[in-house]
């Protein structure tokens, strides 16, 4: 079967890059890094990638329109005929141009079972709405923040006397999961986006699926 060429954008640290670059070592996601892309020069992302000779591109968005810039990406993303493209704590919010031009190939991973805290600091709302369990969702991104129908989510208890950082730990080790497998199940033709509901074939998947 044909590799899934996806390119990753991440900000920051980049352990969801990480996990995916993990399971497709393991051979348990059938995908192809074609580039990751980050708007911050120093993101340790690019390192990860630059480390596995995987395409690193930094993008500047310094002195561009956001339209500008999110053209430059897809011009980018289009040369290397990336077909999925992954958010991966990528910290800025798209214009509709270019999640029209992906509409069905782009995901993002969030931590917080959506649609309950979209947004910026997802774990510290939970924190201070007092919830019992937050989580993270795995959804196709469109115009609405953190709005797009949700592929994969996973549950994660909030704990007496969790701050910010231990709970953000906690549901990171759940983000390291369902995002590669969220790509997986893409990669094997298994979702449908029916409007806003995502219709996941399951059949068969969970055995060959061994990631722990
Ligand atoms: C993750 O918590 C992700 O859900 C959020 O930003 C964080 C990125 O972490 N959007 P990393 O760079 O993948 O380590």
């Amino acid at each position: 079967m044909n590799k899934l060429r996806i390119a990753v954008l991440a900000s920051g640290r980049g352990s969801n890059l990480q996990s995916i670059i993990d399971s497709i070592e393991k051979g348990a996601l059938n995908a192809q890094i074609a580039c990751v892309v980050s708007d911050v020069e120093s993101a340790n992302a690019l390192e990860l990638a630059r480390k596995r000779s995987i395409e690193a591109l930094f993008l500047d968005p310094h002195g561009k329109t956001k339209e500008e810039y999110y053209s430059q990406i897809a011009g980018e993303l289009e040369k290397r005929l990336v077909e999925l493209v992954v958010m991966a704590g990528f910290m800025r919010i798209a214009p509709s141009s270019f999640t029209r031009k992906f509409a069905g190939r782009i995901v993002n991973i969030h931590p917080s079972l959506l649609p309950s805290f979209p947004g910026l600091h997802p774990q510290k709302q939970a924190l201070e709405a007092g919830v019992k369990e937050t989580g993270c969702t795995v959804h196709f991104v469109t115009e609405q923040l953190d709005g797009g129908p949700a592929i994969l989510q996973a549950r994660v208890p909030v704990l007496e006397g969790d701050s910010e950082e231990t709970l953000s730990e906690r549901i990171l080790m759940q983000e390291h999961k369902i995002l590669p497998k969220a790509i997986e199940l893409i990669a094997e033709k298994r979702i449908n986006i029916k409007g806003s509901e995502v219709l996941v074939n399951l059949e068969g998947f969970e055995d060959k699926w061994k990631v722990e």
